[in-house]
């Protein structure tokens, strides 16, 4: 093994936090009554005719589960997100409790390595070397999607194979709806592998009332805001910059929203509030210009602004455009993509675009215009390579000029722009975030130990201390929708975005004037592994201020 650093070496020996029922030598899952999606029943149904409904699963302490020994497989998915290694090391510990016969599978970079069948055990040995470390770096993770009738075959003819009993599949919305439509599938084949999801991604937008946060999101959001704060430190030192930070985070402006109540930069701009009002861009550029000359005015000619990469997706007139993209790539993908250059791609693109799209379209640089143009396996419009933080700065600077040149105003603009996403994906889990995948992991073990498929594992009531946390499971088919991608309906996990009647966005909106145009960040520092509860075991504010903590 290579050098270790000193916090890696003291930091793996951190016993993370478990519920009560997860700590018991005897464990038993009661199931509640039948569920359904809150939408969309029938179409659901009609998919999902092996385990639609299934019932709420409760870990509590008593007897009933497999003592056998049992093979299980793991697979991360997607993007990283700290903890995923505590994910595995609390499946691991837990399957040995039971039975120290047990064997864990790691299936490596992704989906993919299930349906190729590559895989490697994960003896002790293993996963000694991860406990509390960020990073999926231990199997790896990728993107692929277990979708075609001829991967959905590949992958019960390898756990045929291998003789698994279960797999734990890690992933966002859409890796857990792939889970379900896999576990579907396994069943309706007559398969005895069963298959658990758990709730990650940084992005924050797997919630609702059963999930009460995706893992990663707290580690994420905690490393961005340390960075932030800096940031805020350096700019009322240099007097001079504006700074225009984007943040990683998807369609969902979580991300932004809690690093804005963590350090309360000068702006921050909320998607969804955006699209619920319809803003456009040219208002979106006039309310930043207008922060930045009453600070000027008021002898600050410097400022943080933070941005949500999700953000381009809700200016009413590049949603409506991106829309109309999706639908025509939905069609024509091929074609359009075997168009000789960019320019043909576009020609082509405006005359299929509503006459106003087009108009957008074109008004777009040509590096934005390409990002547009591509999605992801998932059907996702990869955001992150949107550089949103530099064309508001192009924006914002050209009206500056504009002004000036007409004599209306004397500001200096100095920006400066940055990008944060992969600084905080591979982060060491914060305690929280160790806490809660470690428990997760554990939660998970004890749902392939009953049987169950198609469910996601729950871990309950976290921002209280984890003698009241309670762990258990939320079957799929009670989270989906059906959504258009690539434009057909299709069932998934409905993303959580901000809610603007929610007690986060409603805190921001109360101190946005405030934090605009006087200084009030806020410098959160590093993540704390050691010290004092208060300073190393808090959760989010989001979370604090959803569950009223
Ligand atoms: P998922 O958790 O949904 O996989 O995404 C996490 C994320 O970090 C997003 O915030 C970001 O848009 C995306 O991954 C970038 O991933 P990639 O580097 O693969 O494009």
């Amino acid at each position: 093994m290579g050098k270790v650093s000193a916090l890696q070496q003291k930091r793996s020996e951190y016993q993370p936090k478990l519920p009560p029922a997860l700590r018991a030598n005897n464990i038993k899952v009661e199931l509640g009554a039948p569920t359904e999606p809150a939408t969309h029943k029938d179409d659901i149904k009609k998919l999902f005719p092996n385990t639609y409904g299934q019932p709420v699963a409760k870990i509590t302490s008593g007897d009933g589960l497999k003592t056998e020994a049992l093979k299980v497989g793991v697979v991360l998915s997607g993007g990283q997100a700290p903890g995923g290694h505590n994910v595995i090391a609390g499946l691991f510990d837990a399957l040995k409790a039971a039975n120290r016969d047990s064997k864990l599978f790691g299936f490596l970079k992704g989906p993919g390595g299930v349906i190729k069948g590559k895989y490697i055990e994960l003896t002790a040995e293993v996963i000694e070397r991860y406990r509390n470390t960020g990073g999926f770096d231990m199997i790896m993770s990728g993107r692929d999607k277990i979708e075609k009738p001829e991967d959905l075959a590949a992958c019960k003819q390898n756990f045929e194979d291998m003789d698994l009993d279960g797999l734990v599949i890690v992933g966002g919305d859409d890796s857990n709806t792939n889970a379900a439509m896999l576990a579907e599938h396994l069943r309706a084949e007559g398969s005895r592998t069963v298959i658990i999801g758990v709730p990650k991604t940084i992005d924050g937008d797997m919630k609702n009332e059963q999930i009460e946060a995706s893992f990663g999101f707290d580690t994420a959001c905690k490393t961005y805001s340390e960075l932030i704060g800096n940031i805020c430190r350096d700019a009322t030192s240099a007097v001079k910059y504006w700074h225009f930070i984007r943040l990683m985070g998807r369609a969902a402006s979580h991300v932004a929203l809690e690093c804005a109540l963590q350090t309360q930069p000068n702006i921050t701009l909320i998607s969804e509030e955006i699209q619920e009002k319809g803003t456009t861009l040219q208002e979106i550029v006039d309310y930043v210009v207008d922060v930045i000359v009453k600070r000027s005015q008021a002898g600050k000619n410097y400022g943080i602004l933070v941005v949500p990469e999700g953000l381009p997706e809700f200016i009413s007139d590049i949603k409506t455009m991106i829309d109309e993209l999706s639908a025509i790539l939905g069609k024509d993908e091929h074609f359009i993509h075997a168009l000789p250059s960019h320019e043909d791609r576009i020609q082509y693109l405006s005359g299929q675009l509503s006459d106003h799209s087009a108009r957008v379209c074109s008004s777009l640089p040509q590096d934005i215009q390409e990002v547009l143009l591509r999605r992801d396996s998932h059907g996702n419009v990869p955001l992150s390579q949107v550089e949103t933080e530099r064309l508001l700065i192009d924006l914002v600077r050209d009206k500056i000029r504009a002004m000036k040149a007409h004599g209306e105003i004397k500001v200096k603009f100095s920006p400066l722009s940055h990008f944060f996403g992969y600084e905080g994906r591979c982060a060491a889990p914060s305690n929280f975030d160790a806490d809660y995948c470690y428990s997760l992991g554990a939660a998970a073990a004890q749902l392939v130990r009953a049987g169950l498929t198609g469910y996601t594992a729950n871990v309950q009531n976290v921002t209280k201390p984890s003698d009241q946390w309670v762990a258990g499971g939320t079957p799929v088919t009670m989270m989906l929708n059906m959504e258009v991608r690539k434009g057909k309906p299709t069932p998934v996990i409905k993303k959580a975005l901000v809610e603007l009647d929610g007690k986060p966005f409603k805190t921001f909106a109360a101190n946005r004037e405030d934090w605009a145009l006087n200084d009030s960040y806020v410098f959160p520092g590093p993540i704390q592994y050691f010290g004092p509860s208060e300073v190393c075991d808090a959760p989010t504010v989001t979370l604090a201020l959803e569950k009223g903590a």
